[in-house]
């Protein structure tokens, strides 16, 4: 999943989003970089008080001149400080925000395919924390790593100017820092990129199981799923020890060796001084830089950690960002020069991205207005066949037409106008039953709410507390299956569509229910092309015509009348849906002599 990217690579892949708040970055770092000077400022300040104030014969006044003017060296670095923060906070939330916007638009775009294969943590991850540590790392990591780099050698470069000697001393201590700093950067990257990744998976599991309380509640695997968690936080949790080790043996390097140089310095500095190489005012100098040298030195273990892992976290944004929309509208869409709804399959296959061919050679022929169920046995591939229709996953081969133009030559946004589904599992979202209803709806008024309400019988919404504004979904009102289906087929009618694409919607109703559904349902269907799957003959009997998915394939269409006396297959796979088994023959009279009377 993750390629090896350098860090420039990563991180520069960030300045299109930072363009538009690069004066203020830059003013933050003016004012960071001037704090620091400031703070290198005051050694100097120092040296002159040391060789001259404090010589015998030195006047008192210049000593309160000099505390005064440290004083004020002071206040200004704090200032510019406060400064800095001021200059990039608020850019840098925008930037976040933006970031995480476009991401969100990204994954709404990118297809169902996608989200089979990726978990909803490791996407939650990266929407939530690592676009919030890129936020910090640009408000203070990346500014700070700039200023330290220049800081120290800014800081060098006065040290040698006050004594050469004591300087390369120091200079020395730089080399294993450099060599640690090497190995560090190897090994974290790879314990912060773990990190990551088990954190997303982490909330994956917590996505799930919050998804499905009952189910574990109910199986009594509360203790099990907490078990599952349990090992999962404990193996974040060793990754994390190993991270922080890296950066305490980092920081270990990095703290002891300025000191140790300090100490080797001091001695080596007191003989310069003696021997008169050395004023006593540029040795207190040179260690008073030292020490504010050896400050961003220490901390560039962190720094160096936090860019790592922001690089970690651009790296994993990209992965996503990266990954290309297969279904898309094409250059030039294509508009039917009659729109009738007439929905073709031309040998159309397909399989899902794990390999093999699910449906092949798919050949159907669904007039205006007709109602095809489409029946077969569970796991042969019914609803995967209907998500063709409106591309949720596009075929492998042949093609599906709607009025002679391919789905794929229609624009996307205008194909999922004219095609309305309804799936088995009903998603609701998070909002009144009006906008659940509306989602799609041409004509969002509260007529065309009303009549497919009706047609759905799901009448009960009126009787809601707050009635068709009732908050229904994950943090409203929970609905019954029964209700929820219902909810999801008045959105599919609501739609108004040119096709109609229903997922049994009907199963989770009882038989009243469902005949009243149906009956109202038939006015609608007369003169929408519909294509339901139908897991009980009652479906079935709101259909013009019934299409049997056998192996892969259509193997026969026709009505539920010629295929129950035709087709052995059909006749099972009825058989095993007819909730209460009915004597075949019995039915098949009763059917002909309802066909009779049709006639
Ligand atoms: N996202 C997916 N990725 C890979 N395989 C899948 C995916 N969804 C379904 N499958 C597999 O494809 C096959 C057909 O699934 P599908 O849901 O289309 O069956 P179905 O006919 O609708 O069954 P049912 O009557 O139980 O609803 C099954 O074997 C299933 O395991
Ligand atoms: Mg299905």
């Amino acid at each position: 999943m993750s390629k090896q990217t350098s860090f420039f690579t990563s991180i520069g892949r960030l300045y299109p989003h930072v363009r538009p708040i690069l004066p203020r970055l830059f003013m933050g770092l003016i004012c960071a970089l001037l704090a620091s000077i400031v703070a290198l400022t005051i050694p100097q300040v120092l040296r002159v008080l040391v060789n001259n104030s404090l010589q015998p014969g030195g006047s008192t006044d210049a000593v309160w001149i000099a505390a005064v003017v440290i004083l004020a060296l002071g206040i200004a670095e704090a200032g510019l400080v406060a400064l800095r923060r001021q200059f990039v906070i608020n850019p840098a939330t925008t930037v976040e925000t933006r970031m995480r916007v476009t991401l969100y638009g990204h994954l709404q775009q990118l297809t169902v395919a996608f989200h089979d294969r990726w978990g909803s943590g490791q996407l939650l991850s990266r929407a939530m924390t690592d676009l919030s540590f890129l936020r910090r790392w640009m408000a203070f990591g990346a500014i700070m790593l700039v200023v330290t780099t220049l800081t120290v050698i800014i800081g060098v470069g006065v040290m040698f100017s006050m004594s050469w000697q004591l300087a390369l001393i120091f200079l020395g201590a730089a080399v294993p820092i450099m060599i640690s700093s090497f190995r560090f950067r190897r090994r974290f990257s790879l314990v912060a990129r773990l990190s990551q990744d088990q954190a997303g998976d982490l909330a994956t599991t917590v996505e799930e199981s919050v998804h499905g309380i009952r189910v574990l509640k109910a199986f009594g695997r509360s203790r099990e799923a907490l078990e599952n968690f349990n090992g999962q936080a404990e193996e974040l949790r060793q990754t994390e020890i190993a991270k922080a080790k890296q950066q305490a043996s980092f920081t270990l390097v990095v703290t002891l060796l300025p000191e140790l140089a300090l100490g080797v310095g001091l001695v080596v500095g007191i003989m310069l001084a003696s021997s008169g190489q050395l004023s006593i005012g540029s040795l207190v100098a040179f260690f008073a830089t030292a020490a504010v040298v050896a400050t961003p030195v220490e901390f560039s273990g962190m720094l160096l950690a936090m860019a790592l892992t922001a690089k970690t976290a651009l790296d994993r944004h990209f992965e996503v960002m990266d990954t290309q929309n297969t279904i898309t509208s094409p250059d030039h869409a294509t508009v039917p020069e009659t729109a009738k709804g007439a929905l073709r399959f031309e040998h159309a296959g397909f399989g899902f991205d794990d390999g093999g061919t699910l449906l092949h050679d798919i050949t159907l022929d669904i007039r205006p207005g007709e109602t095809m169920a489409l029946v077969g046995i569970t796991g042969s591939g019914k609803s995967a066949l209907l998500q063709l229709v409106p591309r949720l996953y596009d075929v492998t081969e042949g093609a599906v037409t709607i009025d002679g133009v391919d789905v794929r030559d229609y624009d996307i946004e205008e194909l999922r106008r004219i095609v309305a589904v309804a799936f088995e599992d009903t998603t609701l979202f998070s909002s009144s039953v009006r906008d659940n209803v509306l989602l799609g709806a041409p004509d969002p008024s509260d007529a065309a709410l009303d009549e497919a309400l009706d047609v759905a019988q799901a009448h009960f919404a009126y009787s809601l507390p707050d009635g068709v504004d009732t908050l229904i979904g994950e943090e409203g009102l929970s609905l019954s299956g029964g209700q929820r289906q219902r909810i999801a087929l008045a959105r599919a009618i609501a739609a108004k569509p040119g096709v109609l694409v229903l997922d049994d919607p009907l199963s989770a109703l009882d038989v009243n229910t469902e005949e009243r559904v149906e009956a109202r349902l038939r006015e609608v269907l007369r003169e929408t092309t519909t294509l339901i799957v139908a897991h009980r003959p009652s479906t079935v009997a709101l259909a013009d015509r019934v299409a049997l998915l056998e192996n892969g394939t259509i193997t026969a269409v026709g009505t539920h009348t010629e295929l129950l006396a035709e087709n052995d297959h059909y006749r099972y796979v009825i058989a095993s849906l007819d909730a209460g088994p009915k004597d075949l023959d019995t039915e098949l009279d009763e059917l002909e002599e309802a066909e009779e009377a049709r006639r």
